[in-house]
C-alpha cells in the first residue's frame, strides 16, 4: 500500500493549485449555497447513482416541498416518494425519510456531523457519510465516488488495476492523507468537479487540468487496451540509475519498434507467451544486465510506482527501480550511446513514450 509520500511532487503545491482552481471553476450548485447539513444531506442522496443535471431541478422541487429536516420527518412517505417520482432507485427515499425521522427522534433534530455517526443512519455507506461529514461540517474524511476514483487512479497509477487496488478503506485512508487542514470540504468538491469537468472518462483535458504537472500521466491518458488484438503480456524492469542527481539513459541500438529512441536500462523480467512464462527477480537481472551491457556495479535502493504502456502488440507493465553505484570513483565510463542525464535535460533527448512515463516519476 503506497503512502501519501508517493505523489512524487510535493503535496502542499499540489493543494495549493487545486484549490486555487476551485476558487475560480468550482460548479455552482444550489446545495453549494451555504454548507446547510440538510441541504447537502438532500443532494448527496439524490446524487447516489444520478447524474447532477439531472438531480438539480428534483432537488429545488424537494426543498420548497420539505424546507427542514423536521418538515421531512413529519411528511408522509408517500408525499416523500412523490417528490421523488422519476428520480428511481426509491430506496433512496425510503432511507432519506427513515434518517430524518431518526435525526428526529433520536438526536434531537440535530444532523451528527461525524462520519462515524452518519454512517449508522439509514441509507447512509462510506461514501455518503463521508461526503456529509467533509461537505457539511468540514470533517477531514475521504469522499470516495467514481470521480475521484478516477483522478486518484491517475495521479497514482498504481491503484488503476482493479486486480490489484487496495480495499476501499485503504484508499480513503490514503485519500486523508492529502486533504489540507481546514479545507476538507473545498478540497473534496474540487476533486469532485475536477473529476467531472477536466479528468474525465475518456478524453481528459488535460491541458485545463490545474495539477497537470503532478500527474505522472503527463497528459497521455486515457492508456484503452487496444481493441480485437492478443496482446503479449510483458513485463520489465527499468533503471533508474542516478549518480550525481543524474540518469543514464542509453539510445535503443536494436531493430525495432524504439530503435534510435533513447530509454532507460531496462530488462523484460517475466514474458507471458502462453505457454512459456518466465519469472525472475526483477532487481537481481537489472544488475546482472547493468554489469553485463554497461560494466556498472549498481545496488538496487527502492521501486517506485509499476506504470503501463500498451504498444501494438505488447501490453508492458514497467517496474522502475531506483539503483546507485556501489562504487562511483572507480565505475567506467558509459558506452558511446550511453549519457548522465539530469531530469531537466531528459526533453533534449527523444525518449520513448512509455520510458517518459518512467522519467514523469522524477522531480524536475
Ligand atoms: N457528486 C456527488 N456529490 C456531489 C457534490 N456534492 N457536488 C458535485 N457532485 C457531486
Amino acid at each position: 500500500m503506497p503512502t501519501s509520500r508517493d505523489l512524487l511532487p510535493e503535496k502542499p503545491g499540489f493543494q495549493r493549485a487545486l484549490l486555487r482552481w476551485y476558487e475560480t471553476h468550482r460548479r455552482k450548485l444550489p446545495w453549494r449555497r451555504n454548507a446547510d447539513p440538510y441541504r447537502i444531506l438532500v443532494s448527496e442522496f439524490m446524487l447516489q447513482q444520478t447524474r447532477v443535471e439531472t438531480v438539480i431541478p428534483y432537488y429545488q422541487r424537494f426543498l420548497t416541498l420539505f424546507p427542514t429536516l423536521k418538515d421531512l420527518a413529519r411528511a408522509p412517505l408517500e408525499k416523500v416518494f412523490k417528490a421523488w417520482a422519476g428520480l428511481g432507485y426509491y430506496a433512496r427515499a425510503r432511507n432519506l425519510h427513515r434518517a430524518a425521522q431518526t435525526i428526529c427522534r433520536d438526536l434531537g433534530g440535530k444532523i451528527p456531523g461525524t462520519k462515524g455517526e452518519l454512517f449508522r443512519l439509514p441509507g447512509f455507506g462510506p461514501y455518503t457519510a463521508g461526503a456529509v461529514a467533509s461537505l457539511a461540517f468540514n470533517q477531514p474524511v475521504a469522499a470516495l465516488d467514481g470521480n475521484v476514483k478516477r483522478v486518484l487512479g491517475r495521479l497514482f497509477p498504481q491503484f488503476r488495476d482493479p486486480r490489484r487496488a487496495p480495499p476501499k478503506k485503504d484508499l480513503e485512508k490514503f485519500l486523508e492523507g492529502w486533504i489540507p487542514p481546514g479545507r476538507a470540504s473545498d478540497f473534496n468538491q474540487a476533486l469532485m468537479d475536477l473529476g467531472a469537468a477536466v479528468c474525465i472518462p475518456s478524453r481528459p483535458r488535460c491541458s485545463a487540468c490545474p495539477v497537470l504537472k503532478f500527474c505522472p500521466t503527463r497528459g497521455e491518458l486515457p492508456e484503452k487496451k487496444p481493441a480485437g488484438r492478443k496482446l503479449r503480456q510483458e513485463t520489465w524492469a527499468v533503471a533508474l540509475l542516478e549518480r550525481d542527481g543524474r540518469y543514464l539513459l542509453h539510445r535503443n541500438e536494436g531493430q525495432g519498434l524504439l530503435a534510435g529512441l533513447w530509454q532507460f536500462p531496462k530488462v523484460v523480467v517475466d514474458e507471458n507467451r502462453g505457454k512459456n512464462t518466465r519469472h525472475e527477480d526483477p532487481g537481481k537481472l537489472l544488475k546482472n544486465y547493468l554489469l553485463k551491457d554497461f560494466g556498472l556495479k549498481v545496488k538496487v535502493l527502492s521501486s517506485l510506482p509499476d506504470q503501463e504502456h500498451f504498444f501494438t502488440h505488447i501490453h508492458a507493465r514497467m517496474k522502475p527501480y531506483l539503483c546507485i553505484l556501489t562504487d562511483p570513483p572507480n565505475s567506467p565510463p558509459p558506452p558511446k550511446s550511453a549519457r548522465w542525464v539530469k531530469p531537466s535535460g531528459f526533453s533534449r533527448y527523444p525518449i520513448s513514450t512509455a520510458m517518459r512515463k518512467i522519467a514523469a516519476l522524477l522531480d524536475r
